[in-house]
């Protein structure tokens, strides 16, 4: 692989698909096979995704795209985004370009420490139940680190055992809930197989050291031993755009940040920007994107009320930006060794650590961020999102090739971004530019 990889590829978004193709070969040192992978049809073999899962009828295609300009820590990332919502890519280079100007993101992320839970019933006194169990903490590491023997001899494995005792949901009347924690490194693995295997192995001794009975074994997805954390530092005046003063534009985003941490309705959208970006790589990269939504949510309302998993706010001239959310992520198991598209995006990627690839993730959501608040707090995202959507409206009505752009130009100026108008506009045409426009011969 080149050791010249830029995110920085000015015009790339103008160029044809193909001589995209050229640059990454060159940059990355692709094979045409290597190519044949980024190209939906070559990706998954229909083979492939009947051994994936059950009642395969066949495979499904999603447009893969380059968030270009990031910078984390002071190395350059290309970020493969799976993703049918316009904008996002765009949003994420867009943003990345300005953060980039001010030093890039400071990203960092926690060792892959994920919990397995136990829940265990007709225990007993709590109390005395919890002491037991704690007694037995290296009996029960132990037994739950044999199941592995070589995720512990990589350093990984279960590393401590906690309890928890909860309120019973029924009121004072009802058992308190026992839940055992096993605290469990997975490594380089997003761990749910491990973890869940761990969990259901150390259940009977469980049952014996507590007397109990054992029903739920099975990871949480609330990862929240798993952090992944990025934060931007952007001088206000790199803020100045739509004709507006940079004070003005930095003012919206940190009013759009105080909205969302006041306010759960706002929050909810607020992070589901964040998460465009996030879920985007999490499907190029071959990660359980669910569990990462899942970890995100219930972190965002770990203290009660449902807040934004990114803040901002102003701070000696700068714009400051932060963001913290769990990152169950793996660079194996999973379909990443089988999906050779994976393969290939977290080739482009070039992380060479989940750690690493945990703190990208985070700077693609903080960036993903900041471009929605941008518009939001100043001239609004329709104008920006009605670009976008305008192409896809023309190609709706049947426009092909470069009549796709020139459609959605028309339809923009118009003010009116319809399939109905885009099919007049196609209709109106003179003979010869209908045909080239639809694709169709004449
Ligand atoms: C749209 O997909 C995402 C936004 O709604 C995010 C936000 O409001 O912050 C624009």
């Amino acid at each position: 692989m080149s050791d010249t990889v830029t995110s920085r590829l000015p015009g790339f978004h103008k160029l044809p698909m193909e001589e995209r193709h050229a640059h990454l070969s060159r940059m990355f040192r692709l094979t045409p096979e290597d190519l044949q992978q980024l190209l939906g049809s070559e990706a998954l073999q229909p083979v492939l995704a009947n051994q994936m899962i059950e009642n395969a009828v066949g495979t499904f295609s999603l447009p893969l795209g380059l968030g270009l300009n990031l910078q984390v820590n002071g190395r350059d990332y290309l970020v493969p985004m799976a993703v049918e919502e316009p904008s996002v890519v765009a949003a994420v280079s867009f943003a990345a370009k300005i953060v980039r100007e001010a030093g890039g993101f400071i990203g960092e992320a926690d060792p892959s420490l994920m919990i397995g839970q136990v829940q265990v019933s007709r225990y007993g006194d709590p109390t005395v139940a919890t002491e037991r169990i704690l007694a037995h903490k290296e009996q029960i590491l132990a037994l739950a680190n044999s199941f592995h023997p070589a995720m512990v001899a990589r350093g990984g494995g279960a590393k401590d055992v906690e309890v928890r005792v909860l309120p019973a949901p029924e009121g004072p009347r009802g058992e308190p809930l026992l839940i055992v924690h096993l605290i469990i490194d997975a490594q380089e693995a997003m761990g749910a197989n491990l973890i869940n295997t761990m969990a259901e192995g150390v259940a009977p001794l469980i049952e014996q050291v507590t007397g109990g009975k054992v029903y739920l074994r099975i990871l949480s997805n609330l990862a929240d031993r798993r952090l992944a954390r990025a934060m931007c530092r952007i001088p206000i005046p790199l803020l100045a755009d739509f004709e507006m003063p940079a004070e003005e534009i930095a003012e919206g985003i940190a009013q759009a940040s105080r909205f969302a941490e006041a306010d759960p309705y706002r929050a909810a959208t607020h992070n589901k920007g964040v998460m465009n970006g996030i879920d985007a790589v999490a499907i190029a990269t071959g990660q359980d994107w669910r569990a990462i939504e899942a970890g995100a949510h219930a972190f965002a309302c770990r203290n009660g009320q449902y807040r934004p998993l990114s803040t901002w706010y102003l701070e000696e001239g700068h714009l400051v930006g932060r963001i913290e959310l769990p990152m169950a992520l793996g660079t194996v198991g999973g379909p990443i060794k089988i999906h050779p598209g994976v393969q290939m995006a977290l080739k482009l990627m070039q992380t060479t650590s989940v750690r690493e690839l945990a703190m990208v993730f985070a700077a693609v959501g903080l960036a993903q961020n900041f471009a929605a608040l941008r518009a939001l707090g100043s001239v609004g995202i329709q104008k920006g999102h009605m670009a976008m959507h305008a192409r896809c409206v023309a190609v709706t009505a049947g426009a092909r090739g470069d009549w796709v752009e020139k459609i959605a130009n028309l339809l923009v100026k118009a003010g009116h971004v319809k399939v109905e108008k885009a099919r007049e506009l196609l209709a109106n045409l003179p003979a010869e530019d209908a045909a080239a426009a639809t694709g169709t011969t004449v």
